[in-house]
């Protein structure tokens, strides 16, 4: 199994972080993707990555993190990513829910993490939150040029075909198991399981029956088996298409 989306490198394992990684070894997931998204963030996960061959770290600069300073931000991602090997720029994006203040920084930085991930030709993990109309069309004037995950994926099955074609893949996590995720469950039955990866978001969004603790890599079992249901496969099955979705995606080394 494979876990995207982690931030493992967050306070909330500052105590256990040992015997997370244990229950994820336990449990068969063998990788997972550290995602920055902040300066110091990026710096964490690179560190962690380095002593513990799971991890796999990224690099971004969450739309939270947009500011005046934008350019220079952009230009010290540019410096860690051409220092430090990571396997995909992000998360980044676009996040409206806490207002549009600095909507026009949030832009400029995301497209110039995109220009980024062109110009190291590395995968995007894009954040969305209702923004989606403003991510696809800045998505889509690089369309050709772009691939990535849209993480966490919480749009409409319309617009999850779009950003398909657009060179995404959707990645889903525990609210996928949440009984009211109508949509995100249509979507995983409709939609073929060759551009759907697996996460957990942790320590946020746990899946059931953990809702509302903390979450960890180690869930995203909990993850599997709802897609395993939705798809009416089996989860050996669904975890060796799942798996090779994301080591192609990201060039995981196996
Ligand atoms: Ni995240």
């Amino acid at each position: 199994m494979i876990d995207t989306h982690s931030h493992l490198f967050d306070d909330a394992f500052k105590e256990d972080l040992e015997a997370c990684i244990t229950r994820c070894i336990n449990e068969n997931v063998n990788k997972i993707v550290l995602v920055g998204f902040s300066h110091e963030t990026n710096q964490k996960a690179f560190e962690i990555a380095t002593k513990y061959n799971l991890f796999y770290p990224t690099a971004g600069l969450h739309p939270s993190e947009a500011t005046k300073d934008y350019q220079k931000d952009l230009e010290d991602l540019e410096v860690f990513v051409q220092s430090h090997k990571v396997y995909a720029i992000g998360e980044c994006g676009l996040d409206y829910h806490y207002g549009k203040e600095n909507i026009v920084e949030q832009q400029l930085l995301f497209e110039g993490q995109i220009n980024l991930a062109i110009k190291y030709n590395l995968p995007l993990i894009i954040h969305m939150r209702d923004a989606t109309l403003d991510t696809f069309k800045i998505l889509k004037k690089y369309q050709g040029k772009i691939r990535g995950v849209m993480h966490c994926y919480s749009g409409s099955y319309e617009m999850a075909k779009e950003f398909i074609k657009l060179g995404f893949m959707l990645s889903f996590g525990g609210p996928i198991t949440f009984k009211n995720a109508k949509e995100n469950k249509y979507i995983v039955e409709n939609i073929d399981l060759k551009y759907i990866l697996t996460e957990t978001d942790c320590p946020y969004l746990a899946p059931m029956p953990y809702r509302g603790k903390r979450n960890e890599s180690s869930y995203v079992k909990n993850v599997l088996i709802e897609i395993a249901r939705l798809k009416q496969m089996s989860f050996e099955e669904v975890e060796k298409i799942t798996e090779a979705n994301a080591i192609k995606l990201f060039n995981l080394e196996v």
